[in-house]
């Protein structure tokens, strides 16, 4: 049961890779730091001018002190536009309140106004469902000019665009997830609907404001001249036209207010899972960083990390010596009981199976899964076809997908191929989807992606297909396609693109996954469809 390690710290292998991975973790940590300061000096003083607080620290103020704040995605947008968009323009992520997790979207005013970019709506709608998935409640700080006006087409007309936040704001209180606004600057246009929308809002006298439109476009289409204060500030809303619910004098007022609407909640879990005391793992969590390889290909056994991750380094394994090239078993991870599934080699027929099997399991017995994701794809080769590879692949992928159990993904090295999908990828749903520094994800490597369009070339002229060539792109240069996978396949293009939740110093996985796991118990298992299926 407890993992024995035969990491020898004193090697050569294991110095090297100790280095590669704390230089990059350095990078990301003094990248996020660069990207939470937002706006430059100038904007953050005429913020507190103007009787405000920066975006975090409104964060900050709302959480119980002493508490984590799980943020995600704060690399999204980066490098995705000509404007400078730290953190997309938005912070959102999971903080606790009175004891209970929430979700909070919180507007940057610093950041163009706190306007919607499309990446800023991406960010936004996660956050949601996020909530959604896990029923918690959501908290929005709202401080907003509305839609970015210059991308207008990337960001209102289309279904995962601008009006799908009050699409869901509706559809979870109808499932009585609350929804909790406090107006703390603008609110224009479109995102005056966010404090409409929701259950229950507060205004800030003098800084808060809701109307369609502001000012300039009022006098534009009907030539009447109106302060913003006059259209739709604080004493208009709570005393005339009752959009706003509660009228406060300041930003520290509202963000106590919403800490008592969250206080006076009343309702609980859904899900008991039998705790265990939380124990920490026998092994250094630092070590990490000597085991992961710097190069993906080297093969390294994935025991050795989840001996630095589960309580005591115990793992109760399954199906040890079938389908080797993964493994699964149950483990405690700060006293909650989790199912792993780990990648140590690339995916054969019975590794499949096993997964599924597993996955059914745990499906069975409300057991949260855990994905640790290292994998360059399925085995091919005509004898794999022939053993019916496929067919086994969709079995892993069916049980992934129906598996009611939240369900976690840490992508720790490569994440290439149909071994992304069943390793619970983002199409998957995994509840939370974090990446480590070093990891990759791409449809295949770049290498490989070039030997494959070579070859397609090859085919082609050798059957006078010289046309159907140039639809490939076949005659292009190759020369440039192993580099353009290089960058298309690091973490930082995924972050900035929201294809996860963030890039973690994997030092941190533990808590990470500790708060995923607890906010998730929030919501009800729906019915299981099934029992378990052996493979
Ligand atoms: N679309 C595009 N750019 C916008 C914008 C919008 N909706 N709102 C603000 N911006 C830009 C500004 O041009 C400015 O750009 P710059 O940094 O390149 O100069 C930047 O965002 C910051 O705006 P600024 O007005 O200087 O900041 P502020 O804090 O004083 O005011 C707002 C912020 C949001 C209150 C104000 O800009 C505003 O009223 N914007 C228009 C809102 C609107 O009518 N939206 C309709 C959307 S459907």
């Amino acid at each position: 049961m407890i993992l024995k390690t035969k990491v020898n710290v004193h090697s050569e292998t294991f110095k090297n890779n100790f280095q590669s991975m704390k230089q990059k973790v350095e990078e990301l940590k003094s990248t996020i730091e660069l990207a939470k300061t937002g706006g430059d000096q100038q904007s953050q003083q005429r913020q507190k001018k103007r009787n405000k607080y920066l975006v975090r620290e409104r964060i900050e103020k709302l959480a119980d002190s002493g508490t984590c704040f799980l943020e995600f995605s704060v690399l999204a947008g980066r490098g995705l536009y000509k404007e400078d968009l730290s953190s997309a323009g938005i912070v959102t992520g999971i903080i606790i309140v009175h004891g209970r997790p929430c979700v909070v979207v919180a507007n940057d005013p610093m950041v163009k106004g706190g306007t919607y970019f499309p990446i800023t709506i991406k960010k936004h709608l996660r956050a949601q469902e996020i909530a959604l998935e896990n029923h918690l409640p959501c908290i929005y700080l709202v401080d907003s000019g509305g839609a970015y006006l210059h991308y207008q087409d990337e960001v209102f007309p289309d279904k995962n665009h601008f009006g799908r936040i009050f699409y869901n704001q509706a559809r979870m209180t109808a499932k009585g997830i609350p929804q909790i606004s406090a107006v703390l600057g603008y609110c224009t246009a479109g995102g005056a609907y966010v404090p409409a929308m929701s259950d229950e809002n507060i205004i800030v006298k003098g800084n808060g404001t809701i109307f369609l439109a502001g000012p300039p476009l009022v006098e534009a289409a009907t030539g009447e001249k109106v302060s913003a204060e006059e259209l739709g500030g604080a004493v208009l809303h709570s005393s005339q036209s009752g959009v706003s619910d509660h009228v406060v004098e300041n930003e520290d007022q509202a963000l106590e207010k919403v800490r008592n609407i969250i206080f006076h909640l009343g309702s609980s879990k859904k899900q008991k899972l039998l705790m265990r005391e939380s124990r920490k793992p026998l092994y250094p969590a630092e070590e990490i960083y000597g085991i992961v390889p710097s190069d993906l290909k080297t093969v390294f056994d994935i025991r050795e990390i989840i001996a630095r991750l589960v309580d005591g380094s115990e793992l109760h394994e399954f199906k040890k010596n079938y389908g080797p090239t993964l493994v699964t078993g149950w483990a405690h991870l700060c006293g909650y009981p989790v199912g792993i599934l780990a990648n140590n080699g690339v995916l054969f027929g019975e590794s499949a199976l096993k997964a599924a099997h597993f996955i059914d399991l745990c499906d069975q017995r409300g057991i949260p899964l855990v994905f640790l994701q290292n994998i360059v794809g399925f085995m091919v080769g005509k004898q794999y076809e022939s053993g019916g590879i496929t067919k086994h692949g969709a079995k892993m992928v069916t049980a992934v997908s129906l598996a009611r159990v939240p369900k976690f993904t840490i992508i720790i090295g490569a994440s290439y191929g149909a071994g992304n999908y069943g390793m619970c990828g983002r199409a998957y749903q995994p509840r939370q989807l974090w990446m480590w520094p070093s990891a990759r994800i791409a449809v295949m490597g770049g290498p490989q992606a070039q030997k494959v369009l070579r070859s397609i070339k090859s085919v082609a002229s050798s059957s006078n297909e010289q046309e159907k060539m140039r639809d490939y792109g076949a005659s292009a240069s190759f020369a440039n396609l192993e580099e353009q996978y290089d960058k298309q396949s690091t973490a930082y293009y995924s972050t900035a693109r929201l294809w996860d939740d963030g890039i973690i110093d994997p030092l941190d996985t533990r808590k990470v996954l500790a708060l995923g796991l607890d906010a998730s118990l929030y919501a009800p298992l729906g019915e299981k469809s099934k029992g378990v299926y052996r493979m």
